[in-house]
């Protein structure tokens, strides 16, 4: 028995025992797919559908992600590449990868420690981090976190002395860029969310008390943090979400539809910082921001979220980039699942990429641990891309590096 023993040793290497779980779970995940199945299966069925789900029948969510998988690298060899160099400015800034983190709205429901966790990690990784209007940490506890360049997303509340404060108080705390989402003058319509009668913070029946013990780690955790609120307007009367709502209700009760290009107009007399508008879908409406001199335009369908066939960013790309010759920077949002795809969206003329569920998936799988496995994987995936495509840096990406799978 010593013998065998001995003579197994002399092949195998038996590994130690990892006592943190988080970093055990992550030691088996392999990818972004392998992240967002721990988190399913972490998460009560509730919560992960609502990160996890899109608009109706859920196309143009599958198309972010599938558009991708039609090009093709036009890999070069032998070009004496020893060094990779994967940084790039966005908006006259440094940043080490082009990679920016979406925002999000309830993050704490994956996580007790939500935006926090969020906002460290990303300045950990040097990366801007977008706090959304509806985030469950305020502009200020964000702040108090992280030195890291952060940006503040701007749902137009119909109050809009609200939506005024809320920019003057990000101004006051650092944050360098507002980001004025547009695709959401109605809430889309996410069937999954629609079939649960899914509230926020999640309403506790029957069905949410089976789900609370098939999921206990994730319960425990719930239960002792603060309530999940609304933290940006605790205590105001557009209601903090302390009283569970459906979000579609929410939003069009407090927020503006009748929002338009002359209110952009009047932010950008307002703040003081970078500005940029998400949820560009179209040519015409790249050219119009770009004319009205925005920093930057977020090619994004709000991750397939709201209008279900609206075109995906990266189908969108080339022919927006073509409109604005390189004036104007352009990030694609949505669908981003590995470095190479990142590479791709740089390669047809995007500057940055920004991430929304991704980090999701990695704060519920393994909270802020899990966020940094996010940002490190896409990060090493650029760098081995360029590697293997023989392209030595972000800066001389072009189409030159792609073809189309026909
Ligand atoms: C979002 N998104 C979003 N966008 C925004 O401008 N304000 C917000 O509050 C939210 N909230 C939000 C919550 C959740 C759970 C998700 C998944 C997404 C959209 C987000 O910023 C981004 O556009 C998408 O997530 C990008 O697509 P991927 O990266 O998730 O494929
Ligand atoms: C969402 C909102 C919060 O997509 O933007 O769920």
């Amino acid at each position: 028995m010593g013998c065998m023993f001995k003579s197994l040793r002399s092949v195998v290497r038996f590994k130690k025992f990892e006592f943190d779980s988080a970093k055990r779970r992550l030691s088996r995940v392999g990818n972004i797919g392998d992240l967002r199945r721990v988190a399913r299966r972490r998460l009560p069925s509730g919560v992960f559908d609502y990160i996890d789900g899109a608009a109706e029948d859920e196309r143009t969510f599958a198309r972010n992600e599938a558009g991708f998988a039609t090009i093709r690298f036009v890999p070069r060899v032998l070009r004496g590449n020893a060094r990779i160099d994967t940084s790039t400015t966005l908006m006259g800034e440094h940043l080490p990868v082009p990679l920016v983190l979406a925002p999000t709205g309830f993050t704490r429901i994956a996580h007790s420690q939500g935006e926090l966790a969020v906002a460290r990690s990303a300045e950990r990784a040097g990366l801007p981090y977008a706090l959304s209007t509806l985030g469950t940490r305020s502009i200020e506890e964000v702040a108090e976190v992280s030195d890291g360049d952060k940006w503040f997303q701007v749902y137009v509340w119909k109050d809009r002395g609200l939506v005024n404060e809320m920019l003057d108080r990000a101004a006051a705390v650092g944050y360098s860029t507002a980001v004025i989402t547009v695709d959401t003058a109605m809430f889309g319509r996410r069937e999954r969310d629609v079939r649960r009668g899914f509230t926020l913070p999640p309403r506790i029946g029957p069905g949410t008390i089976i789900d609370g013990m098939l999921n206990p780690s994730w319960s425990w955790d719930f239960m002792r943090a603060e309530p999940i609120m609304f933290a940006n307007v605790t205590g105001k009367s557009v209601g903090d979400g302390s009283d569970p709502i459906s979000l579609a209700e929410y939003v069009a009760d407090q927020m503006d539809p009748g929002l338009s290009w002359e209110d952009i107009d009047r932010f950008r007399e307002r703040w003081p910082g970078k500005l940029t508008i998400k949820g560009i879908q179209t040519v015409v409406d790249a050219k119009i921001a770009a004319d009205r001199g925005v920093d930057a335009v977020i090619l994004s369908n709000h991750g397939g979220r709201q209008l279900d066939d609206a075109p995906a960013p990266i189908d969108l790309l080339p022919s927006v980039a073509d409109a604005l010759g390189g004036g104007t920077e352009i990030i694609l949002d949505g669908g981003i699942r590995r470095g190479s795809d990142v590479v791709k969206a740089v390669a047809l003329g995007a500057r940055a990429c920004m991430v929304g569920r991704p980090y999701l998936y990695g704060l519920g799988a393994a909270g802020e641990q899990g966020v940094d496995f996010v940002l490190e994987h896409l990060a090493e995936g650029v760098e081995r891309t360029l590697a293997l495509i023989g392209c030595d840096s972000v800066e001389a990406l072009g189409p030159e590096y792609l073809g189309r799978l026909h």
